[in-house]
């Protein structure tokens, strides 16, 4: 398939259909989910998932999370385990990604993995995500909808600022209700957090009845993809902030009101949903973003975790 110049709008559910046989063919489809939007590929076709790392100017050893319908599909390309089979009946469909050991059998392709032996799999809960799922039948490989580094779509309009022209379509399903991508758990010895996200890792531990294990920080593979500089704005972002210094705005938590409030009644929940929106919006003021302070709870963590990258110095990773 060649580069597409034009990029095609198609809207749920009546484009859902047009939207599945462009990934079967091997074309690039940023579709919604309910964490942000995702840029879909065939996770199979190596020439596709070839384009998607093209498309976002993402470095080729950050390996991309496969999406398929339900945990039944997932068993054909991971090696499942008791623990999998508790997370995935307690939080799938959901914002829970896991990894786990790759099948000998997976035929998934290698960029898709960036060469691992193991595969990020998720089952996404927006019924746009399911109905395209369902009518594909092949996993499908999806990052975020956004050029590699910059702040996530969490509507189609962002996924078009960022990817026009360099994509094939984007279907338009309203926007994502979570707003934070997926909490990406790591099943090997003992279940590991690699990356805070839409579902409060408390929500986890509850259930295995264990605290989670912390990604190791000197074991960059262990999550391979976690730049310390992300969700970059085209501004500077300065943390905890209680007012706006001269020529900043603010974003607001809480109490403390700025240009936006994340959440006024400092709900966590609402805060994550609005949490790219606001910054999308107040990156277009281009003027340097002061945020005020997110408790470190719940959904605050992954916030937290988003924030203090998009504030980090530009180009670091860790
Ligand atoms: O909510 C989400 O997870 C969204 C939607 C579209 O599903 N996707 C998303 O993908 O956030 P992305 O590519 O932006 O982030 C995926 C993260 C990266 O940090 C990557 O390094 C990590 O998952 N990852 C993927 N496969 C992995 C693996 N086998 N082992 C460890 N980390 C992995
Ligand atoms: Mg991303």
């Amino acid at each position: 398939m060649t580069k597409p110049n034009m990029t095609r709008i198609l809207r749920a559910p009546d484009g859902i259909a047009d939207a599945a046989k462009l990934l079967k063919q091997g074309a690039l489809v940023a579709f919604p989910t309910e964490t942000v939007y995702g840029l879909g590929a065939d996770a199979t076709n190596g020439t596709a998932v070839a384009r998607v790392f093209a498309a976002k100017n993402r470095p080729s050893f950050n390996p991309l999370i496969a999406h398929v319908a339900d945990a039944e599909q997932a068993k054909h390309y991971v090696i499942w385990s008791d623990t999998a089979e508790q997370l995935a009946r307690a939080f799938w469909p959901g914002p829970l990604s896991l990894v786990l050991p790759l099948r000998d059998d997976h035929g998934v392709s290698e960029l898709t993995t960036a060469g691992l032996s193991t595969l990020a799999i998720r089952i996404p809960a927006h019924p746009v995500a399911q109905a395209l799922l369902r009518q594909v039948g092949v996993p499908v490989a999806a990052p975020s909808a956004n050029p590699s580094g910059r702040i996530s779509p969490t509507t189609a309009a962002h996924a078009l600022a960022g990817l026009r022209g360099r994509i094939d379509a984007v279907l338009d399903g309203g926007p994502c209700p979570v707003g934070l991508e997926s909490t990406i758990g790591g099943l090997f010895d003992a279940p590991v957090l690699l990356r805070p996200g839409g579902l409060a890792s408390e929500d986890i531990e509850a259930l295995l009845g264990c605290p989670l294990k912390q990604r190791a920080a000197e074991d960059p593979m262990s999550a391979p993809g976690q730049m310390q500089s992300h969700y970059a704005a085209e501004s500077a972002v300065r943390l905890n902030a209680i007012a706006a210094r001269e020529g900043e705005v603010l974003l607001g938590f809480g109490s403390i009101n700025g240009a936006l409030n994340l959440s006024e009644t400092g709900n966590l929940i609402e805060a994550a949903a609005n949490l790219f929106g606001h910054l999308h919006q107040l990156d277009e003021m281009k003027r340097p973003i002061a945020v005020a302070p997110i408790p470190m709870t719940g959904l605050g963590v992954a916030i937290n975790d988003r924030l203090s990258r998009a504030a980090a110095p530009r180009g670091t990773t860790k």
